[in-house]
């Protein structure tokens, strides 16, 4: 295996604030695998991703992509922001098409492509309307979609799914599987949902320190053929209370 995404010895601070976020993080993530990143709110998740996107710059240390000090080239990492960032003026199927446009593809076809997916997202028949007209929940899904459409064989995800109802969580994480699984997919995914971290992960990675200078580590003991059954498994059930323990001695009261 070849790592992806690399952190050398990463320290961060915002200037606003002044307090390191990250120390000297070291942080490797092999091609192909699905990582998920739990902790507390306001402990950094989110910055890593930043870092990783460029939208905030290392201060030091060295972020790698493919072996490649960043800036990352055009495409390398799709990237879905913790907030939609939908454009109020576009349709959602205008949305949704950016990124095929960007990479070059006629409009019409960028729509074709898009209405394709659109009723797999529980979007079918929505192409029209404008980010306004949807739902919290909705609009998460049209962000989902135009990242997913950036084609890039690295997927940043902050939290996707955390304003869906159950029954569509359930049905847009066992879709992501699919997709990972057929495309093999690198994927860092940001969860505040134990079991779905559990469900669709290789590994996760733990924020048990302030700053963070390392992420404690959990390997899932199940293989690609997973089902959701797999989670009342008994080592999963004990996983899932170890991961519980660890963001429970975290959280502050
Ligand atoms: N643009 C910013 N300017 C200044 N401080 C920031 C900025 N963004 C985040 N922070 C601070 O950096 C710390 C880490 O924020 P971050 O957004 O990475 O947390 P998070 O783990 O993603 O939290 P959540 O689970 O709530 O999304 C917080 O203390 C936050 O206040
Ligand atoms: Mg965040």
């Amino acid at each position: 295996m070849s790592s992806v995404l690399q952190f050398h010895n990463v320290s961060f601070s915002y200037p606003e604030d002044g307090k390191n976020v990250l120390e000297e993080l070291d942080l490797t993530i092999q091609k192909g695998e699905f990582v998920s990143l739990v902790g507390p709110s306001g402990s950094g998740k989110s910055t890593i991703l930043r870092l990783v996107t460029g939208l905030e710059k290392v201060q030091q240390g060295k972020v790698m992509i493919n072996g490649e000090s960043i800036q990352p080239r055009d495409g390398a990492v799709g990237y879905m922001p913790q907030q939609d960032l939908l454009l109020p003026w576009r349709t959602i199927e205008e949305n949704a098409a950016l990124p095929l446009e960007c990479r070059g593809m006629k409009q019409r076809e960028a729509y074709a492509k898009v209405r394709e997916y659109l009723p797999i997202f529980g979007l079918g028949g929505y192409e029209r309307k404008r980010p306004k007209d949807l739902s919290g929940g909705m609009r998460q899904r049209v962000s989902f979609l135009r990242t997913f459409l950036t084609g890039a064989d690295v997927l940043l995800l902050d939290e996707p799914f955390s304003a869906l109802d159950a029954i569509t969580k359930v049905n847009m994480q066992e879709w992501l599987y699919d997709q990972w699984r057929k495309w093999e997919k690198t994927i860092v995914f940001i969860t505040h949902d134990v079991e779905e971290a559990l469900f669709l992960s290789n590994r996760v990675l733990v924020v048990t320190e302030q700053p963070i200078c390392f992420l404690t580590e959990l390997t899932v003991p199940l293989g690609k053929e997973r089902t959701r059954r797999d989670l009342a498994r008994p080592e999963l059930l004990e996983l899932k209370d170890e991961l519980i323990g660890m963001l429970k001695g975290k959280v502050p009261v």
